[in-house]
């Protein structure tokens, strides 16, 4: 057994996102976001879930954060929903809606747990959305006004900040695939909405820095994986690195040095096709960051697959790799390749937060009540163990949020794929900490990984 100590002051927190596990969505003024009307379009979901419920975390944030507390854990990553503050995202804020979070702060602090604020986890204003939602550049203004609303309401407890949640998934999924809200399905609007997510984390930087008398943390939560190709035929090697520029360094370039990769420009049209860009977007965008969040699930196999969308690269599972239930190879040693090959790809690369990390397992209630998640709990041993080899070869990694504390709804896939370290039952609300909960309390409370 060895016991692997992590550096003094290592971050431990647990991460949830507003539409997941909030509920309420019609109360105390919130309007429609895009996730309420995506819900109610017919198959989008799966088995028709929605957000309305949830864990109903809205009215029960008191007992969750007992829970962290119980389990010693120092930080909350939640995220602010965008229109409990503006319900049609523009306009003057709601007082009922920053008072809830307000209140979650003050809990949080009250239990000594850190309040690390999520500005954007894809809860967009369906009015927003109505008049062109992030393929539109105003959007991007509109959410400089909103994180202005929020930073002055909060700012003098909250000190760290994170503007967006993996605006890939939020351009490429909602925009590109259509399996995300708004369920758009076009090329032009995709490249559209990843640059105006990439100039609204700009401009959220600027908000964030500008604000008087406060000194804040701020970053941004990109979801990063080291992409393998499946062979080393130079058609696959190809595939694999058109699908990397495509999903990590068309955000983490511009995110880093303010520029768009050549590479991926000329994958993706050329410069005509970003003719969207306006002088100084890129610098916006490039602003220095306190810290860079990553999500980390999985190591992703990449074959070339002509026919398969512009970038002709399909991702693949291969053969004997054990996966998660949602069929996501469990690849812990990859979480250790990704951050040893950013912080050599980048040398100036700022301080990294994991910012998510977990595993959706098919969980089973033992007639005791307890569930019993040695999956998951040997998910995240594996992948404390790997963080902890990428501190020791040198990577300034200086926390770690699991994802996630609660079963919550989990976007397309409803409320089927559980990746809490609670369960929660969905008749009763009910909360209870499953084995991984334990595991990752004690360490917390260690700062050590035993392995
Ligand atoms: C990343 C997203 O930020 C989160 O909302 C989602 O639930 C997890 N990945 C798991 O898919």
């Amino acid at each position: 057994m060895t016991s692997r100590q992590f550096p003094h002051g290592f971050v431990w927190g647990a991460a949830t996102a507003s539409y997941q596990v909030e509920g309420a969505v019609t109360e105390d003024g919130r309007g429609p976001s895009i996730w309420d009307t995506f819900c109610a379009t017919p198959g989008a979901i799966a088995n028709g879930d929605t957000g309305e419920v949830a864990c109903d975390q809205y009215h029960r944030y008191p007992e969750d954060i007992a829970l962290m507390a119980g389990l010693g854990l120092g930080a909350y990553r939640f995220s602010v929903a965008w229109p409990r503050i503006q319900a049609t995202g523009t306009g003057p804020a709601n007082p009922k809606g920053l008072d809830h979070y307000s209140r979650l702060v003050d809990a949080l602090l009250a239990e000594g747990i850190t309040p690390w604020v999520t500005l954007y986890h894809w809860d967009l204003p369906q009015a927003l959305q109505d008049v062109g939602g992030w393929a539109a550049r105003d959007t991007a203004y509109r959410f400089a006004e909103y994180a202005a609303l929020v930073e002055s309401a909060l700012g003098d407890r909250v000190s760290h900040w994170t503007t967006l949640n993996e605006p890939k998934v939020a351009s490429h999924a909602g925009y590109g695939s259509g399996i995300h809200a708004p369920g758009i399905d076009d090329l032009g609007q995709r490249m559209r909405a990843t640059h105006h997510l990439l100039l609204a984390h700009g401009l959220g930087m600027e908000v964030l820095r500008a604000a008087p008398g406060r000194d804040h943390t701020a970053g941004i939560t990109l979801d990063l994986s080291p992409v393998v190709p499946v062979t080393d035929a130079p058609a696959d090697v190809a595939a694999a690195r058109r699908l990397d520029g495509d999903s990590h360094r068309l955000f983490l370039d511009p995110v880093l040095y303010g520029r768009y990769p050549a590479d991926v420009v000329d994958d993706l049209g050329g410069p005509a096709a970003f003719d969207f860009v306006q002088d100084g977007d890129l610098e916006l965008a490039g602003a220095p960051v306190d810290f860079l969040g990553v999500n980390y699930y999985r190591r992703i196999f990449v074959r070339h697959s002509p026919g398969e969308g512009r970038l002709e690269a399909a991702t693949v599972l291969p053969d004997g790799v054990p996966v998660t239930a949602v069929d996501w190879p469990v690849e812990p040693d990859g979480l250790r390749e990704l951050l040893v090959g950013l912080a050599k790809d980048h040398p100036s690369l700022p301080p990294v937060f994991i910012t998510e990390n977990g595993a959706a397992f098919d969980d089973e209630v033992s007639p005791d009540g307890a569930v019993h998640d040695q999956q998951r709990l040997d998910y995240l041993r594996g992948h404390l163990a790997a963080l902890h080899q990428a501190v020791e070869e040198g990577v300034d990694v200086r926390g770690y949020f699991v994802w996630t504390l609660l079963d919550n709804f989990e976007w397309a896939e409803g409320f089927a794929k559980r990746f809490g370290i609670v369960r929660v039952d969905y008749d009763t609300l009910r909360r209870t900490p499953k084995d991984s909960a334990a595991f990752f309390g004690s360490v917390a409370r260690a700062n050590a990984v035993e392995e």
